[in-house]
């Protein structure tokens, strides 16, 4: 169980391709409520935020949790295919490369803050009009 905190500031339409887009949303999203179950457990305390801005080139969406964070090895290699540090049967890895594949298709960039034991965010970057 872990709150969901909304703010999304008038989306704009973008160019995408949005199926894909979704499925970005999806892997980190799992990941942020993975990483809070595994801090909070059954207690209470999670926090998902989801946040949304935009000027007039590009689109910023936000999603941080107050999970478990990640080591610095971790961080150096969240984006490698089948890099997983859950279980067998828990993660295959392909999350975030799916994700960082998609996020360069759409000529956009993906930052990644994240402390031990505090939390982590990550901010996709999306330009609004494909060239
Ligand atoms: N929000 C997060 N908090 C802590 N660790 C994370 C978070 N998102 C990703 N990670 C780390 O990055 C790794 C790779 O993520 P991913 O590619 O989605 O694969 P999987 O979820 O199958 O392990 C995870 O195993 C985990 O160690
Ligand atoms: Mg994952």
């Amino acid at each position: 169980m872990c709150k969901v905190k909304k703010e999304y500031s008038g989306l704009p339409l973008i160019e995408c391709y949005p199926g894909k887009l979704n499925q970005v949303f999806l892997n980190i999203i799992s990941n942020a409520i993975y990483a809070i179950r595994k801090k909070f457990e059954e207690q209470e305390g999670g926090l998902l935020s989801i946040t949304t801005s935009f000027d007039e080139t590009n689109l910023l969406i936000k999603i941080a949790d107050n999970g478990i964070g990640m080591d610095e090895n971790t961080k150096k290699k969240l984006f490698e295919p089948f890099f997983t540090t859950k279980g067998v049967g828990e993660g295959t890895g392909l999350g975030l490369s799916i994700a960082y594949n998609t996020i360069v298709k759409h000529n956009g960039r993906i930052e990644v803050n994240s402390e031990l034991g505090k939390g982590t965010e990550f901010i996709l970057i999306l330009p609004l009009i494909q060239k």
